[in-house]
């Protein structure tokens, strides 16, 4: 039987689609908190009957920072699927963000060595690696250098990846991989999904960086083959195309037959509105749109190369157009947007 951690969210419930329509039996955790509607929602995109696929799974109330609620959750497992973590830029956010993903990791790493877990696929990011020098295209070799100005969440996401590699150690087999921005349906108000939701209600600015996006079918597919694979103890970058957000969000735009952003905003101005941000926070409790961390990344072309998955198996990605005519799609036909 396989264990999906985090499979109430984005990557997590798209995986168990896949992992349902191969046949496989599958056990799933969630929180008391967890919303399943939107891993039905995620479901009904693949046109099946979303109540009946649910119901297939064996969900288990567990908290991968709670040992004792975890433990159990291992009985019959042979593969685990790691997806949980907590995403966030924040830096009051660091020790939520320490616990859930470097101590949760670490849990989950634990039990699969204790229960002789025949292999475990751990959801890294390329938040985990360094820059390249001179613009060239960052790779695997391009390893995590404390001396970036990494965000807290990347610095977290390092340690969950140590945590593996410490696993291997130890005689766990796994795999690592580091997607680049996923882009999928549902959960349209967060995770990397809420995107599309702010580029239909319309953003009137875009920044100069630019980013590496994945489809996350294409995400899904990579981790399936890996877990099927002989390959172990390694890890691969997910990054089908790199672009600049201006056209990724007029892309986007385009399918929605919107008029996509046309002013760049500044980073003096972007960092200023932070500060707005900020204090609207504090003094009104406003949900902070913005954080300080998150400015620098908009500002960075960053580029990526997935070269490596393509010469170690079978593999294509999706061309970025048809992920965003196929998302945009979905989206639109959502009821209660
Ligand atoms: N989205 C991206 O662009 C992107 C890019 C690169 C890498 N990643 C990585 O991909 C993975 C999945 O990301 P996502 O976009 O699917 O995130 P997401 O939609 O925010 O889902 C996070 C999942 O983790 C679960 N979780 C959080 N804390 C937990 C805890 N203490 N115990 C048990 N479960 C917990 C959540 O459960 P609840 O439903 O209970 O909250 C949810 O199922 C993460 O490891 C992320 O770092 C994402």
């Amino acid at each position: 039987m396989i264990l999906v951690t985090g499979g109430t969210g984005l990557l997590g419930s798209h995986l168990l689609y896949f992992l349902l329509k191969e046949g496989n039996e599958v056990r799933a955790i969630h929180r008391k908190s967890s919303n399943f509607d939107s891993v039905k929602k995620v479901f009904s995109y693949y046109n099946v009957d979303a109540e009946a696929y649910f119901n297939k799974i064996d969900w288990v109330e567990a908290d991968i920072t709670d040992l004792p609620s975890l433990e159990p959750v291992f009985q019959n497992i042979t593969h685990v699927y790691h997806t949980a973590a907590f995403i966030g830029f924040n830096p009051k956010d660091f020790s939520k963000l320490l616990k859930t993903n470097v101590e949760g990791t670490a849990n989950v790493v634990n039990l699969c060595l204790v229960n002789q877990i025949k292999k475990l696929c751990h959801v890294s990011s390329i938040a985990t690696l360094s820059a390249a020098k001179n613009g060239a295209l960052i790779n695997e070799e391009n390893e995590y250098n404390p001396e970036d100005e990494n965000s807290v969440y990347g610095i977290t996401k390092q340690g969950a990846d140590m945590e593996v590699w410490r696993g291997t150690q130890e005689g766990l087999d796994a795999i690592i991989i580091k997607p680049g921005v996923v882009l999928g349906s549902g959960h349209w108000s967060s995770s990397s999904s809420s995107i599309f939701n702010n580029v239909f209600k319309g953003i009137p600015y875009y920044t100069s960086g630019g980013v590496g996006l994945v489809d996350i079918q294409d995400v899904v597919k990579a981790m399936m083959s890996l877990m099927n694979s002989l390959i172990t103890n390694d890890h691969f970058i997910l990054v089908g195309e790199n672009s600049s957000y201006k056209n990724l969000l007029n892309q986007i735009a385009a399918n929605f037959q919107k008029k996509g952003p046309s002013k760049r905003i500044a980073k003096w101005v972007l960092l200023l509105y932070c500060n707005f941000d900020w204090l609207l926070h504090t003094l009104f409790n406003k949900k902070r749109k913005f954080i300080k961390g998150m400015v620098p990344s908009l500002y960075t072309t960053t580029s990526y190369s997935s070269e490596k998955i393509k010469s170690k198996i079978d593999f294509t990605f999706t061309p970025l157009s048809e992920t965003l005519e196929r998302v945009c799609k979905n989206y639109l036909k959502k009821t209660n947007r």
